[in-house]
């Protein structure tokens, strides 16, 4: 069973778990053309469609980040593992007036802990747009190495696949 988890903070943010009423927020930030230009198309889904999710949900794919000395969401991150998989896959979404500050560094490095503290038998990876420059900053600087590249009949087709290293396999 999975460890508890209720937030942790960085220097600036807070990361925290998602609930029903973030719904609005994660409809917004979902649906963002622009902000997902690298990341796929808008989901097209509904709030209510996301309140019933967030309701449901008690994993760590949705996580809020709000800024430390505030209560408003400013990103959206999370930890995706599947089921079987032994894979635990990190990513970060900032609304574009938090970005070029250093938080997508920050908020990824606290995952990157997280992830060794919840999931220590799971191997971190990241995928990215191969021109998505900002991700791929944050991706080395989480240590984690090239591991080919994605074929899919999905929208993340030719993107890059990364993950950690074998000497740190435990995180
Ligand atoms: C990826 C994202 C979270 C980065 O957030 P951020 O807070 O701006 O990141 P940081 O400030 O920590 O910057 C990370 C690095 O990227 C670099 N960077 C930022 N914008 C860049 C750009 N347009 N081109 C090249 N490098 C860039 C920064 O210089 C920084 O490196 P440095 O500290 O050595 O200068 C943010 O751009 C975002 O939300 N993008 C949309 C969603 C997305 O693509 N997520 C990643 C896939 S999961």
């Amino acid at each position: 069973m999975m460890k508890p988890f209720s937030y942790v903070t960085t220097v600036n943010t807070r990361i925290r778990m998602s609930t029903p009423d973030d719904a609005p927020f994660v409809t917004a930030i979902e649906n963002d053309a622009d902000l997902k230009q690298l990341l796929g198309e808008p989901s097209g889904k509904s709030e209510e469609s996301y309140r019933k999710f967030l309701s449901a949900s008690k994993d760590l794919r949705f996580l809020i980040v709000e800024p430390l000395a505030g209560g408003f969401p400013i990103g959206l991150c999370g930890l995706l593992t599947g089921l079987s998989s032994d894979d635990c896959e990190v990513r970060v979404i900032l609304t574009k007036d938090y970005w070029g500050r250093g938080l997508g560094t920050e908020v990824a490095t606290a995952l990157k802990k997280l992830a060794a503290d919840i999931f220590p038998s799971k191997v971190l990876t990241a995928k990215t747009h191969p021109d998505n420059a900002p991700s791929l900053a944050i991706i080395s600087r989480l240590g984690l190495v090239l591991d080919g590249t994605v074929s899919s009949d999905s929208r993340d087709n030719g993107w890059l696949n990364f993950r950690a290293p074998l000497a740190t396999r435990t995180i």
